[in-house]
């Protein structure tokens, strides 16, 4: 998209569509240990040496916790109309289980309602991440025992929010969950199980399933997903870098929308999930093995019961979309992973060096609709990029760059609704700069600057570019 094409004519998408923002909690609000929060695997995981690239952490990252009136306030200036946080479950149970701690109820409780007085609609998801490390030192998502504490979890904060949240999501991005999490090492709680991973994968979507279940008894209005999908692009026309893609594009967008939208897993998968006999009674544990053949102890008992849990009939499917993967066979073929990742040259990049290819989320929602006949509405639940420019002398932050990036995306949605994808919203990532993770504070996706010395916010060109769109679009 020319820079040209970004000054009056704005990307116009259906009425009633819904624009909003993301964050998650471990990434904006700090107050790590406050108010009776317990720690979560990403306090622990920060704390490690060499973990995370600027050796820091969550402890205070937006202090939002403190400071979320202001960042409402900001919400409601730039006039979006729905906001996608996410509750950290370590404040409701400090550790994972038994009774709520009321003090972290009535932190979501205040923001709830502070939204609403602003006219937001919330969108809330129950886990970004930051697991309970009780829960982890018990096995953390390679225990199928967690899948049910996070069911009770969401029973709690269902039965104190239902009546006023718009929108829930059980889970967000379970396949980054289970491959860097457990499967890479990347991610907190820091294991390297490989293919061994799998249970973890398995567990998070039965915790996905339980939820939704539990959201509904409650009375929650809608219940969603936030599944990262990325469509998978062969290095070139081999069949080795076909089938290396074609692999790919099953570990990490079909073994998760596949047992929530179809309720199966995709051909050859379903006995690598690690289900136990055990399974049908809800209880025990179960940890994977290290190769790829499913460790060996497994049985398949209770996996059609699984699946039935997991696809629950959903409101809507949410899709994080950030680029395009183009993945060839390994070059060494004794390589425990059967694909390489690779660069994808020609496109323009952000500065965390993702490409940007606006034309991939066009893609990827026609894939998903013809993947997927019975596709509930889509929400686009994250979509953003990393420029880390700051303010000029005169306090301005351009980063028109980022305007580019929303404005190609946006009418990238236009265009899949054209093509009859049924997308109904966009929650752009992220309402203000955050702690990215294992980028630690090096990568810079807000709308809204933060200064990180004095908490300061400085809504950034973007951030008007994005309230003008949205008001264009009324
Ligand atoms: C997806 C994750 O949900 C979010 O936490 C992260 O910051 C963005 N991707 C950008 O990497």
């Amino acid at each position: 998209m020319g820079e040209g094409e970004t000054g009056t004519d704005r990307p116009r998408l259906p009425a009633g569509f819904r624009f909003g923002t993301s964050t998650a909690s471990y990434q904006i609000e700090g107050a790590a240990a406050e108010d009776g929060k317990g720690p979560s695997i990403w306090d622990t995981f920060c704390a490690e040496p060499g973990r995370i690239i600027d050796a820091s952490s969550g402890a205070v990252a937006c202090d939002h916790y403190h400071r979320y009136r202001e960042d409402v306030a900001l919400m409601a200036r730039l006039g979006a109309h729905g906001y996608r946080f996410s509750i950290a479950w370590p404040r409701i149970q400090p550790t994972g289980s038994g009774a709520p701690n009321a003090a972290g109820l009535e932190f979501y409780d205040r923001l709830v309602d502070e939204l609403l007085a602003h006219d937001i609609a919330p969108m809330a998801t129950l886990y970004h991440w930051d697991l309970p490390q009780a829960l982890e030192d018990a096995g953390g998502w390679m225990s199928r025992d967690t899948a049910h504490r996070f069911a009770e979890y969401a029973a709690i904060v269902a039965e104190r929010l239902a009546d006023r949240v718009a929108h829930w999501v059980p889970v967000n991005e379970p396949n980054v969950v289970s491959l860097l999490g457990y499967a890479l090492g990347m991610h907190a709680p820091g294991k390297t199980l490989m293919f061994g991973a799998l249970p973890a994968a398995h567990h998070l979507l039965l915790g996905h399933g339980l939820a939704t279940q539990a959201l509904r008894a409650a009375g929650a209005q809608a219940v969603g997903t936030a599944n990262n999908h990325a469509p998978m692009w062969p290095a070139s026309d081999s069949d080795e870098d076909k089938a290396a893609a074609d692999l790919f594009d099953t570990v990490w967008n079909r073994i998760f929308a596949d047992p929530m939208l179809l309720g199966r897993y995709p051909e050859g998968f379903g006995d690598l999930m690690g289900v136990s006999a055990s399974s049908t009674t809800g209880g025990g544990s179960t940890t994977g093995g290290g190769s790829r053949t499913g460790g060996g102890s497994t049985t398949h008992d209770g996996l059609d019961e699984d699946l039935a849990v997991i696809a629950q009939p959903l409101d809507f499917y949410g899709v994080n979309y950030y680029n395009p993967m183009c993945v060839a066979a390994p070059a060494d073929p004794a390589s425990e992973m059967p694909f390489d990742q690779r660069e994808i040259p020609g496109y323009p990049k952000t500065d965390f060096g993702w490409p940007v290819v606006p034309d991939g989320l066009r893609e990827l929602l026609v894939l998903l609709k013809e993947r997927y006949p019975g596709l509930p509405p889509v929400m686009i639940t994250e979509n953003g990029c990393s420029y880390n420019m700051g303010p000029d002398e005169h306090g301005v932050v351009d980063d028109q760059p980022r305007i580019d990036y929303l404005d190609s995306h946006l009418r990238a949605v236009a265009a899949a609704i054209e093509q009859g994808v049924d997308v109904r919203g966009y929650y752009c990532w992220s309402l203000m700069d955050n702690f990215e993770w294992s980028e630690g504070y090096t990568q810079r996706f807000g709308l809204v600057h933060v200064d990180y010395e004095t908490q300061r916010r400085t809504p950034k060109r973007s951030f008007d570019w994005y309230g003008e769109t949205v008001r264009a679009n009324r």
